[in-house]
């Protein structure tokens, strides 16, 4: 998780440690920080915020009530909250409904961040005309024959850089996240899955064959995980998960359109969370969500 202030906050810290990527606090008794019961719960990682994004925070930080003027409402919601409206990039191959389902919670004022630009690796899917519809601009990744327009995995990261990214999230993005990508975002890569990992999930598990194997197992229980991506196909630390009953003569197409429905709703909810800085790195490495409305509550 990145830093509870992001923008506006290093002049809030008491004191901080730092131990390669992460900071610890210790559990003041401040405003500011979330209520832990354990110091060792608050592990706030400092970005490696590229020069843009370095830049853009002091400039926030540095804001006169006269420059203020020329913000925008976005911009002023974040000097109110205290907390930096992050910029979020989406990596889709498909239709892109999750991505519509957060892009609509943003406009609904419901996720305190905005999509600043789109992966794929299909220029003319649903998802990449979604963007273009809505002033978003796609980036081709990877390059192939088929897309030669397509970006290297070093050309991504540095044009990820120069959008001042703090979070990515797939959704529905088939090819392998090349680890130049992993590296340079450390516990600030999502993925949504549609089924209960770490059930029926690992390379071959996508699509209708996710929900085909939920079937043919008996599983009266299936759902969506949302986890952070690391090297492997589906094996990163689960951060959320929805479940849906299996029916006894569910289709896959059936099942796939119950979970769906649970994937936009929970996407949306952890975009959200992520964005309010409200992502707790457990001391055992199991990442949680504290509740907006209950900030004691953490699931
Ligand atoms: C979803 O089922 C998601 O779980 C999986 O890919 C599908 C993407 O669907 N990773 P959409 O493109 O968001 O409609």
């Amino acid at each position: 998780m990145e830093s509870l202030f992001g923008v506006c906050s290093n002049s809030f810290l008491p004191s901080i440690q730092t131990h390669k990527n992460s900071v610890f606090l210790p559990s003041f008794n401040s405003p500011h920080l979330p209520r832990i019961k354990s110091q060792n719960w608050v592990s706030l990682k400092p970005h490696n915020f590229p020069p843009f994004a370095a830049s853009k925070k002091r400039e926030l930080k540095c804001i006169s009530s006269d420059e203020r003027l020329g913000t925008s409402v976005d911009e002023d919601d974040s000097l109110k909250t205290g907390v930096r409206i992050k910029n979020l990039a989406v990596f889709v191959s498909g239709g892109g409904s999750n991505f519509r389902a957060i892009h609509e919670a943003i406009v609904r004022g419901e996720v305190h961040g905005r999509f600043v630009v789109l992966v794929t690796n299909k220029h003319d899917c649903g998802g990449a005309e979604y963007a273009r519809k809505n002033g978003i601009p796609v980036i081709i990744y990877p390059n192939t024959k088929g897309e030669p327009e397509g970006l290297s995995s070093n050309n991504l990261v540095a044009a990820l850089s120069t959008y001042g990214i703090d979070f990515i999230l797939l959704a529905g993005y088939l090819k392998l996240i090349p680890s130049e990508l992993i590296r340079a975002y450390p516990k600030s890569i999502l993925n949504i899955h549609p089924s209960l990992l770490p059930a029926f999930g690992g390379k071959g598990y996508y699509g209708q064959k996710v929900h085909k194997a939920v079937i043919a197992s008996g599983a009266r229980y299936s759902g969506p995980t949302i986890h952070f991506v690391d090297e492997n196909y589906d094996t990163g630390r689960i951060l959320a998960q929805r479940i849906v009953p299996v029916i006894a003569n569910d289709t896959a197409e059936e099942l796939a359109a119950r979970v769906l429905r649970q994937e936009h709703k929970m996407y949306a909810e952890v975009a959200a969370a992520i964005c309010d800085e409200r992502v707790i790195w457990r001391e055992d490495g199991v990442p949680l969500i504290q509740s907006k409305a209950n900030p004691e509550h953490y699931s």
